[in-house]
């Protein structure tokens, strides 16, 4: 094993981008240099790593970072290191750099890419970071509060505006294949719907819970769509119109501003954990895991096994959102 006083540590930021991630950087950054070992950034996620895109950081590298949402690592989602021949090169200019070993922080894709380098020998740990929240062995990934924060203070608004108008929200969230997001919208502001991959739906039962909400007294009808639900949320909108069932329908699409942001307090403190395990873990010679959040503590997972599966619990929420929407 590498005396952890000659220790050289690499940090990437890979896939989509998550609030909370600069903190994530600053822990590792921290850690590592309390416990002396150099830190080398590297810029651009794995197709940094393939070109060598490498900074080496001290403490004030990541002052003032902690509450900025994105990555000053940049990120990347890299199709040369999908590739043997990518992962090769990325090999090679880690060893070049005296790369001891890497922390790679970003989504599912990107911990199937960690595990892929420590099956060839590299000591490499993961920490979960995805708005998505599908990641397989964490409880709670990095962004997912602060994403859900900038979800319900969107809907809270349009909520003022659909009530004055009587009318029908449609809102789009993110969340990939995952219905995660659109659920805990949907119980943390009230809505009256919730559409998500996990469940599927027709437009007539749909139609009909609209019109059932209008017929109750409801002076407004929040429905809020995951972006992987069956039903394309425009094509809906122009749907229930035609229908006719009492609210005339609007729609927002949130796109990408819930991956940007302060990140909440709740994410700062899951980088910080991640971030001091990680390093820790990474230092005791440990490889091939991933750090994740059980409860409000921290847990171990294999990367095979993030890699193999995917999470949703999404299904978990469902019924209590559909109780509380009466
Ligand atoms: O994985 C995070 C995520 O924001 C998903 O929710 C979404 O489907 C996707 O990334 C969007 O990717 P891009 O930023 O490449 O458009």
């Amino acid at each position: 094993m590498v005396e952890i006083g000659n220790f050289t540590l690499g940090v990437l930021t890979s896939g989509g981008d998550a609030p909370g991630m600069n903190a994530a950087i600053r822990a590792v950054a921290r850690t590592a240099l309390a416990n002396n070992a150099k830190l080398i950034g590297v810029t651009n996620g794995f197709e940094g790593l393939v070109n060598g895109e490498f900074r080496l950081m001290g403490a004030r590298d990541v002052g003032g970072i902690l509450q900025r949402g994105g990555t000053i690592l940049q990120t990347r989602r890299s199709k040369r290191f999908a590739e043997a021949k990518g992962q090769r090169e990325a090999i090679r200019r880690m060893n070049e750099a005296g790369m001891n070993g890497l922390i790679v922080i970003g989504g599912d894709g990107s911990l199937r890419g960690a595990h892929a380098l420590a099956q060839q020998g590299i000591k490499v740990v993961g920490i979960p970071a995805s708005i998505d929240n599908d990641i397989w062995g964490t409880d709670m990934s990095i962004g997912v509060d602060t994403a859900l924060n900038t979800i319900m203070e969107a809907v809270d608004k349009l909520r003022d505006t659909a009530s004055s108008h009587s009318r029908a929200f449609l809102i789009e969230t993110m969340g990939r294949n995952s219905g995660y997001l659109a659920v805990m919208a949907g119980i943390v502001c009230g809505a009256e719907i919730v559409l998500m991959p996990e469940v599927s739906v027709t437009v007539e039962e749909i139609a009909q819970l609209v019109e059932d909400a209008y017929r109750r007294g409801k002076t407004h009808a929040i429905i809020i769509v995951a972006e992987g639900a069956n039903i394309r949320t425009t094509d809906l909108a122009r749907i229930i119109d035609e229908m006719d069932v009492g609210f005339k329908t609007r729609v927002t699409i949130l796109g990408h501003i819930q991956r940007g942001g302060r990140p909440t307090a709740l994410d700062r403190l899951i980088a910080a954990s991640l971030g001091v395990k990680a390093v820790e873990a990474i230092l005791e010679g440990q490889t091939d895991i991933m750090i994740g959040m059980k409860g409000l503590g921290v847990t171990t997972v294999p990367l095979a096994d993030v890699s193999e599966h995917s999470r949703s619990n999404a299904l978990d929420y469902y019924e209590m959102a559909k109780t509380l929407a009466r």
